[in-house]
């Protein structure tokens, strides 16, 4: 990882501008997932590190935009660069590194170009989906798991499907991994932001439902209240709620089980990504940390 590190800290230095190097070190703080997934499908490659830092300035290229679209004033610990240096500085932040990535990836094969930069155009598909779906309440399981496909599962499908390309390996079952990786690590982060506080996550806590964005907890929860408990929580939908409303949106997720519920689903795409790669211990182990993660 330390290699990776570094081709970062080189990447970030060649862009040749200080206002750059200070903003990028309020983002230190990331678990790095995407990189070390790169890491173990291509560790003998010596492009390897080369590969899950360019992935790593996508990943923190849309984590500013995402800032930006979900106000959000907390990431990876620290306060967001829409925080403190504002929304325009954080956009443009967001482009340079961007295209810094997007240049790197021209010295790989077009093959793995071609796979990294589309799934950048599906993440983004993804965040605009994300935003539009949260003008009304959605109650849609499967048009809200088509989003998080996009925004969160495409870019972890494409870096495990580069690095196994990069070694010459047969990309399918590293795609299909990555592809219920990422499905499952974003229905995580989905429950985490209702059961976990914002200093443990390093983000804002509740901040979805705020934002009017309905993840798997709510869509579940909307299933199986009463028509008048219903018609509480769409009035709740999309709006900056006090210690009352969101006592009893838990209180009614915790008596409906929906946290459960989904966590289940989590775990049955956890297992059919494990059961694609039961013989690698390096990627179950991936598996079975994110899943276990508190943040
Ligand atoms: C956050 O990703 C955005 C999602 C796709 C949920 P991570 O949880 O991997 O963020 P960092 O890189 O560790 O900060
Ligand atoms: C994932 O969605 C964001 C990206 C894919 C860029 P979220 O909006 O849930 O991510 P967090 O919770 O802010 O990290
Ligand atoms: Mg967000
Ligand atoms: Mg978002
Ligand atoms: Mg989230």
């Amino acid at each position: 990882m330390q290699r990776v590190e570094n081709e970062i800290a080189r990447l970030i230095k060649e862009i040749n501008y200080d206002e750059v190097t200070r903003l990028f070190e309020m983002l230190l703080g990331g678990k790095r997932l995407r990189a070390k997934l790169i890491l173990k499908i291509a560790a003998s490659h010596k492009k390897a590190p080369l590969l899950a830092a360019i992935v790593e300035l996508i990943h923190a290229a849309s984590l500013l935009h995402d800032d930006v679209i979900d106000e959000a004033t907390l990431r990876r610990g620290v306060a967001s660069v829409n925080a403190t240096d504002g929304s325009k500085t954080a956009v443009m932040f967001g482009d340079i590194l961007y295209s810094k990535a997007f240049t790197e990836l021209v010295s790989f094969d077009k093959e793995i170009a071609k796979i990294i930069s589309s799934s950048v155009t599906a993440l983004s598909k993804g965040e605009m989906m994300d935003v539009k779906m949260a003008d009304n309440f959605n109650s849609d399981e499967e048009k809200y798991l088509e989003m998080l496909y996009l925004k969160t599962a495409t870019l972890i499908e494409a870096a495990a499907q580069a690095a196994a390309i990069l070694t010459g390996k047969n990309p399918e079952p590293y795609a299909l991994y990555g592809r219920n990786l990422g499905l499952s690590f974003q229905i995580i982060d989905d429950i985490l932001d209702i059961t976990a506080d914002s200093a443990t996550l390093g983000k804002p806590s509740m901040n979805d439902f705020a934002e009017g964005k309905c993840t798997l907890p709510y869509i579940y929860l909307y299933k199986v209240l009463s028509d008048d408990e219903k018609e509480r929580l769409v009035s709740l939908h999309a709006k900056a709620l006090d210690e009352q409303e969101t006592l009893w949106i838990k209180q009614k997720m915790q008596e409906h089980k929906t946290i459960e519920k989904s966590f289940e689903l989590a775990q049955k795409l956890s297992n059919e990504a494990m059961i694609t790669m039961k013989d690698d211990e390096q990627l179950v182990n991936i598996l079975q940390t994110m899943i276990k993660r508190s943040y």
